[in-house]
């Protein structure tokens, strides 16, 4: 039997951790807000959005809603990025993503004053990740770090495997790991031998994109399963990119879906927003 790495009660624990700090830090008059802003109505991010504004409730940090139309302009967006930028008590600015296609996903992300960037996309954070220097980290690999530590598994001189090249995940995941001393491997979609290369994984990160595509001819016996996916399925139940009834024999810890990956995104998000609020980035 796998050990079931619980992310539910591990995102838990770190908002209640962040809780008292925020309370802390606002005996010390330090406070702050978090600005989230949605383009359009899409009902998954709103879901997203709606999880995000309810965690700040729940530690106790303010958060400001922005709620644009579809039809916003990108000059629009920008200059609301701006007014953000240069109001102090704005300690962290998110845009929900995807933005509606006639606005330039990168021309925002650039726009966020690094110090602002809670999400951990701006060129800026990403390059300070790179070489280990001081910057908002990108929550889905953050947590994920936070997933391994805090159930005691080591990462150091293990291989790690990453399925998954995408700027959020892949690329910061493999190298968070590598700051971690992992030995680490990215695999993506053009990878040969995948199953062999996955078969030599001790930790196996999946972010591949497809419902229930890990089985059990991609895992050793013993490696540790991050699955990093999230599908409805015909009945629509949620699922990931690994198929769990077959991996977790095999497995020495592996996450669920839902419960595993998902509740920390949020809870690293808080954790960046309390660093900018504390005056600590990163
Ligand atoms: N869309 C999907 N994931 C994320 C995320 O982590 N941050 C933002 N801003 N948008 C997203």
């Amino acid at each position: 039997m796998a050990q079931l790495i619980d992310g539910k009660k591990i995102s838990q624990e770190i908002k209640d951790e962040l809780k008292e700090r925020v309370a802390k830090l606002k005996e010390q008059g330090r406070t702050g807000a978090l600005a989230v802003i949605q383009v359009g109505t899409d009902p998954a991010s709103s879901v997203y959005v709606r999880n995000k504004k309810n965690a700040c409730a729940y530690i106790g940090i303010e958060s400001l809603s922005y709620e644009l139309p579809e039809e916003t302009t990108q000059q629009e967006l920008l200059a609301l990025i701006e007014k953000l930028n240069e109001d102090d008590h704005v300690r962290g600015i998110l845009v929900q993503l995807p933005v509606p296609a006639h606005i330039d996903e990168n021309a925002i992300i650039r726009a966020i004053r690094p110090d602002k960037d809670v999400d951990g996309f701006h060129p800026q954070s990403v390059g300070a990740m790179t070489i280990g220097q001081k910057g908002f980290l990108p929550c889905t690999p953050a947590g994920i770090i936070q997933l391994l530590k805090r159930s005691g598994i080591e990462i150091a001189g293990k291989h790690c495997v990453v399925i998954g090249r995408s700027n959020i995940v892949g690329k910061p995941m493999a190298l968070l790991l590598l700051r971690e001393n992992g030995t680490v491997t990215i695999a993506h979609s053009r990878t040969q031998n995948l199953k062999e290369l996955c078969r030599q994984a001790d930790i196996l990160v999946v972010a591949i994109g497809k419902p229930r595509f890990i089985g059990a001819d991609y895992i050793k016996e013993g490696a540790v399963v991050i699955d990093v996916g999230i599908h409805r399925n015909e009945n629509n139940k949620l699922c990931g990119d690994v198929n769990f009834e077959e991996a977790e024999p095999l497995a020495s810890a592996i996450t669920p879906v839902p419960g595993g990956v998902g509740p920390m995104t949020i809870a690293m998000l808080m954790n960046n927003c309390v660093e900018s609020i504390a005056g600590i980035e990163g």
